[in-house]
């Protein structure tokens, strides 16, 4: 990308802000840096890939450069901003303006499940309500072993640990990068194993025994 393009997204990307912080929730588009680990673990063959929220399309070229084909992606973005110009930029991608929280009720994808989706969604303003559906949602069409890729400016996971433990859900921080503006964090998120949920049953059974031996302990019992 041209150094001229490059400030032109950024005025796109800085007036949209001014227009709407709280779906923007950045002053300006992410960085390389965290574009290539936000892909680094996506490979050409995935099949479809569905990105949230891609803006610009930083991590839609990200993407493209690991090889992923452009007909394999679906672009989702609420921002009528930005449709046109990633229409234009990617021709090939399929691109939808609609709200990532009714994933689940569109009905995007008939055949091939989903590989991976790659989400710049600012879930640090979004409500415990919405980021449920959004998770639910993008792991309907997810394949096994597919996951959700999520940066965040914040310390620790966005989808919080009731809502991975509701979801059957687990998150992984795959690295980090302060070559950003803000510098921010990127988790995978997965499905749990059996044996991992199973082990997740044990220890709230675990709970359960502290609990009963403490309610012995009181009562004398
Ligand atoms: C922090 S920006 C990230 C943009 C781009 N991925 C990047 O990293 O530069 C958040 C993006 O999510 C979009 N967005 C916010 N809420 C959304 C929603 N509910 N559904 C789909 N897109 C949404 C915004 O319009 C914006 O493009």
């Amino acid at each position: 990308m041209t150094a001229k393009a490059a400030c032109s997204d950024f005025l796109h990307f800085f007036r949209s802000w001014i227009s709407n912080p709280l779906r923007v929730a950045a002053i300006a588009p992410s960085g390389d840096s965290l574009a290539r680990i936000m892909t680094s673990e996506i490979a050409a063959l995935d099949g479809p890939i569905i990105e949230l929220g891609p803006g610009t399309g930083v991590f839609t070229r990200a993407l493209l450069a690991r090889g992923v084909s452009e007909a394999d992606l679906t672009l989702i973005e609420y921002g009528p901003e930005f449709i046109n110009s990633l229409q234009a930029r990617f021709p090939t991608a399929r691109v939808l303006q609609m709200d990532a929280a009714h994933l689940s009720h569109a009905d995007i994808f008939e055949g091939e499940p989903v590989g991976a989706v790659v989400s710049g969604l600012p879930l640090l303003s979004m409500s415990p309500r919405k980021i449920t559906s959004i998770m639910a949602g993008a792991f309907a069409y997810m394949r096994p072993g597919g996951a959700v890729y999520q940066f965040t400016y914040g310390p620790r996971c966005p989808v919080s640990r009731p809502i991975l433990d509701r979801l059957g859900l687990k998150a992984v921080r795959i690295g980090g990068t302060v070559r950003n503006l803000p510098p921010a964090s990127v988790y995978r998120i997965s499905r749990r194993k059996p044996l991992e949920l199973s082990s997740e049953r044990y220890r709230q059974s675990d709970t359960e025994i502290d609990d009963v031996a403490a309610f012995s302990n009181e009562t004398g019992g």
